[in-house]
């Protein structure tokens, strides 16, 4: 992580390699980092595929799997946010596959894959340093998790994200948050440790936040929101705690179907998912309150209601609309995936409670 990393890909990457470098769209050009990828690897053999669109498409991967077959591509290198790095891995692992990629997707996991490595553009996902992926189908408006190998290495330049669009820089932030939520949110007393760090990263969003919103070219503090977003979802803070996810889950149906910005159907569902479960998650709430928010005093329930109201507060502070009417959504669209999750018998949540019903409750709790 530093200034001028990028010029490391050199010595990252074995020349014997064939690498195939992977982007999304338009920004890589404007903002250099194109350009110094290029000069990096000028010694080496090198393809590109451009456009790894946003929630990456198993459509659009496939292309690039044909390509990186026919090209004998032994190496990938993924430019950009979560979504270009996530749709490499389903590349790496197409690339080792006969079939069709949708396959490894419905599977669910698949770790034969070639190597990569990433140079992060955007803090959010925490791709760069996990082995996860979340991949769209278009054709069926469907969105689904995809487990494989961890990249081999990340840059991450903190002054390659001075060019993110406002809404972006949101959507990571509140990303990030609820990455951390969704991990620590669940029940007191399983780790001392597992909470000071998800309480620490969780403070330190809340106190950048503003900050990066006057100055998004403080190299510092986007240096603190770039680790912010690694740490949050690289399986540190996981270690021997349960763990949530159902806000997640909701979440990508609300992008599989409206193409709403991944970060913030999460500010949308999360105050749902706390108030639903107020009575099974209220002592963590009570701690997250007092310990993160400062709200120390009140009658339980009083208390709840207000931690939830701030955590609300703290995404539309980022500027993020936290009410599904506000984006368009629907009582059909609330029927479907109510209807999804019953269909595919999810029980997600760490006590395993949120269920199409469940999701329903959760959905209407912050409609309007
Ligand atoms: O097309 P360009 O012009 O390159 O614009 C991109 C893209 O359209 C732009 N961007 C990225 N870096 C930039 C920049 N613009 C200016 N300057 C820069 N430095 O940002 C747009 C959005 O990028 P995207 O990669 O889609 O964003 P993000 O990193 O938030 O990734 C979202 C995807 O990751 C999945 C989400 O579901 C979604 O599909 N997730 C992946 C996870 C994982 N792998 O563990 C976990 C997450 O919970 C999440 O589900
Ligand atoms: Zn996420």
């Amino acid at each position: 992580m530093g200034k001028g990393m990028i010029a490391s890909l050199k010595e990252e990457i074995p020349t014997d390699k064939k690498i195939m470098i992977t982007f999304c769209g338009g920004s890589v050009k404007k903002n250099g980092v194109y350009e110094q990828v290029k000069e990096a690897l000028a010694g080496h053999q090198t393809i590109e595929f451009w456009g790894i669109e946003p929630n990456p498409a198993i459509e659009t991967l496939r292309q690039a799997i044909e390509l990186g077959k026919k090209e004998n591509v032994d190496f990938l290198l993924a430019v950009g946010g979560g979504s270009v790095i996530d749709g490499t891995k389903l590349i790496a692992a197409g690339l080792k596959y006969e079939g069709d990629a949708w396959d490894l997707v419905l599977q669910g996991a698949s770790y034969d894959c070639v190597p990569l490595g990433t140079v992060l553009t955007l803090p959010a996902t925490g791709s760069e340093m996990n082995n996860g992926a979340v991949i769209s189908r278009k054709e069926t408006k469907e969105k689904y998790a995809f487990y494989s190998n961890y990249p081999v290495f990340s840059i991450l330049d903190p002054e390659v994200t001075f060019s993110l669009p406002a809404h972006q820089v949101a959507c990571g932030l509140a990303d990030t948050f609820v990455h951390v939520m969704e991990q620590y949110l669940t029940k007191c007393g399983q780790s001392r440790i597992m909470d000071r760090w998800a309480e620490g990263i969780l403070q330190t969003l809340i106190e950048i936040a503003p900050k990066i919103k006057e100055n998004q070219m403080d190299y510092d503090l986007m240096a603190d929101f770039m680790m912010s977003a690694t740490m949050g979802l690289n399986g540190f803070i996981a270690m021997g705690v349960e763990q949530d996810w159902a806000t997640h889950m909701i979440g990508h149906e609300l992008t599989a179907l409206h193409g709403i910005t991944h970060g913030e159907t999460l500010a949308m569902v999360l105050p749902g998912t706390m108030d639903v479960l107020r009575e099974q998650k209220g002592d963590k709430i009570i701690q997250f309150g007092t310990r993160v928010m400062g709200i120390n005093s009140g009658i339980r329930d009083a208390r709840i209601t207000e931690i939830i109201r701030k955590t609300e507060d703290f995404f539309r502070s980022l500027g993020l609309r936290t009410r599904l009417s506000e984006a368009g959504v629907t009582m059909e669209t609330i029927d479907e995936i109510e209807r999804r999750f019953n269909e595919r018998n999810v029980h997600f949540g760490e006590d395993g409670l949120v269920d199409g019903a469940t999701a329903r409750k959760i959905l209407l709790r912050v409609f309007e």
